[in-house]
């Protein structure tokens, strides 16, 4: 037997897939290119799905834990930080994650057409698993704040796209009445088995760290993937497979923080659109998400953010979008509070990719070298020879 087959043979016992960073070493390559057959196959077991299920996958997830000594170095004291990089899943964001579980769930209650409100990523991740599963897709979202990236996407998966001169919280309330009354399937976090695709990221964590995490830090809009960890930790550490659980750390944008002020704030704004929501669908959840781990959500400015955003791309290669990088932005931002030789996961929620005008517009024009002549002498004296 090939160890490509070893790994095949694994998921009839419903254990999961080992992660990237767990499987052996391949000579051929072809053994981590075939190892991950998406998430609800490498995960069957922790979720609610059945033999007769018809799985819609893009084969996401099993997406790199990464070192980022540029942030652990910023902080000092021994701490260890990590990305998870889930901008890295098929449409860029860990929406993927979430997308296929409600997807494959509609589909399953026999769903022709799927509907979500969106800041731009839900509604990428639903048109494509919309696709994937012949369905159709409409998407609700804030016309003029989505980034480039998610509305290009949302538009070649085919989606009907319906932008409204109104923010995502006013989205979020359409689509909940639309659905109630048309027979269109709710794909928003509010539909729960969203939130079981998104624990799989807590549990890709543990499979590579070997434990949870001593801090969780992660971007909070609607508050439902702050949530989803903190199940997929728990279940985790139900199971024995971790023997402590993380204090979830959540962070919003200075100018969209209903979490930090406690109570809903009417016209949310930020440069992280992502993020740009007032009134958090699952606030009650991620309060008590707080709670039990002993947790705390505060506030990042813009500044900080972009700050964080040029670090990960400019000292360690890691390009994320603005939202996800108030992961480490609010990690920066607290750092004296961070125990001696903690380890620490960011979530990077989103692709830099998704949102260019934001990275060109924060990019310094000092390496930007336009209209030089074609000649190697100009390009030479430029490049400093
Ligand atoms: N990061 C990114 C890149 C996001 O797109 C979102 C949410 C979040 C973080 C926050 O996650 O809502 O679970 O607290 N985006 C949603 C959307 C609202 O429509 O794409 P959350």
């Amino acid at each position: 037997m090939t160890s490509t087959a070893a790994i095949a043979t694994a998921q009839p016992n419903n254990q999961p897939v080992p992660n990237r960073s767990d499987s052996q070493p391949s000579t051929n390559g072809r053994l981590l290119h075939q190892g991950w057959p998406g998430l609800i196959e490498a995960y069957r077991r922790y979720l609610p799905v059945t033999d007769s299920t018809p799985v819609v996958t893009l084969h996401e997830g099993n997406t790199p834990l990464i070192p980022v000594p540029a942030v652990s170095d910023r902080i000092g004291k021994g701490v260890k930080v990590f990305v998870k990089y889930d901008g890295l899943n098929p449409t860029g964001s860990f929406k993927d994650r979430g997308m296929t579980m409600a997807v494959t769930k509609a589909k399953e209650e026999g769903a022709e057409a799927v509907i979500c409100a969106s800041t731009g990523n839900t509604s990428a991740a639903a048109a494509a698993f919309a696709k994937r599963g012949r369905m159709k897709a409409f998407v609700v979202i804030p016309d003029g704040y989505v980034a480039m990236g998610k509305l290009a996407q949302a538009l070649m998966y085919g989606a009907e796209v319906l932008a409204i001169k109104g923010n995502f919280d006013r989205a979020l309330a359409m689509v909940r009445e639309i659905s109630d009354k048309y027979p269109v399937k709710l794909v928003n976090s509010v539909n729960p088995y969203r939130l079981q695709g998104q624990k799989t990221g807590a549990f890709e964590v543990v499979d590579a760290l070997g434990d949870a995490p001593d801090w969780l830090c992660i971007p909070v809009g609607n508050a439902g993937n702050i949530t989803a960890y903190w199940m997929g930790f728990c279940e985790y550490h139900q199971e024995g497979r971790c023997g402590k659980l993380p204090r979830m750390m959540g962070f919003q944008a200075a100018g969209s923080a209903p979490m930090v002020a406690g109570h809903p704030i009417e016209n949310p704004e930020t440069i992280a659109t992502a993020i740009r929501i007032g009134n958090p669908a699952s606030y009650d959840k991620a309060i008590a998400v707080r709670e039990a781990s002993q947790g705390a959500f505060n506030s990042v400015t813009d500044e900080e953010i972009l700050d964080a955003y040029k670090i990960l791309a400019g000292e360690e290669g890691v390009f994320c979008e603005p939202a996800s990088a108030a992961s480490v932005a609010g990690l920066l931002k607290v750092k004296d509070e961070v125990p001696a030789n903690a380890k620490i996961v960011c979530v990077l929620t989103g692709n830099g990719l998704k949102d260019p005008q934001t990275a060109i517009d924060s990019s310094s024009n000092a390496n930007y070298h336009q209209g030089l002549e074609a000649d190697l002498e100009t390009v030479a004296k430029v490049m400093g020879f």
